[in-house]
């Protein structure tokens, strides 16, 4: 059995790719593939901008996809960047100058009003059908600095819940146990062992 994952981020595939260790499939990315049409992400919600991925790239290649569309949601930017946490900081953004925005709209702000979740959508399709969407969340606050070298995005400012530690200081190990994205990707794998066994 083979899946496609609809990404050309390779850390976003390192972690799904070892969350979706025990699953017997053979996991592929876009880079295994040629002339695979640029998705737009132009979607209101992480929902929409997952569905539309998998849709399109699964219709395409005539395989069975899952993608995972994700961000940042801060409750003092009334939920951003959200949906647009990869280019938060404008064209060419990158995850140092996403940060450093970041902690610059939060300056002189107070621990207490720092919450943030990030938010994971999963979606499965198979042959441009989309077969279900899971959803995972992990919730914290934004710390008063970047620290931390693991990881990637916004891991160095992001402190999570009962922890003192941003999951950038944290191993893969540790922050695959409680992300957003293992949350999300526990459900998916639901959706594909249903789906394998009912309709293939
Ligand atoms: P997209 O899902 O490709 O639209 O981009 C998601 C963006 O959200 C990434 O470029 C990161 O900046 C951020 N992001 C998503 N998941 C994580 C995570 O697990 N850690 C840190 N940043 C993340």
């Amino acid at each position: 059995m083979e899946l496609v994952v609809a990404t050309r981020n390779k850390d976003k595939l390192r972690e799904i790719k070892e969350l979706l260790k025990g699953l017997s499939v053979k996991v592929f990315s876009l880079e295994s593939f040629k002339g695979v049409p640029e998705v737009i992400e132009d979607g209101k919600t992480l929902e929409n901008n997952a569905i539309k991925k998998a849709v399109q790239v699964s219709k395409f290649l005539k395989k069975f996809v899952i993608s995972d569309d994700s961000g940042l949601e801060v409750e003092y930017l009334n939920g951003d960047p959200g949906v647009y946490s990869a280019r938060f900081s404008g064209k060419g953004a990158t995850y140092k100058s996403n940060n450093e925005k970041l902690l610059r709209l939060l300056e002189g702000t107070a621990l207490s009003k720092r919450k943030a979740c990030f938010r994971c959508a999963i979606a499965v399709a198979d042959k441009g059908r989309v077969i279900g969407i899971a959803e995972g969340r992990c919730c914290g606050k934004i710390g008063f600095e970047s620290k931390g070298d693991n990881g990637f995005g916004y891991d160095p400012v992001f402190i999570p819940d009962g922890f003192k530690k941003t999951f950038a200081q944290m191993n893969a190990f540790q922050k695959n146990k409680i992300s957003h994205r293992s949350i999300a990707l526990k459900k998916a794998k639901n959706i594909i062992l249903n789906y394998l066994l009912l309709y293939r």
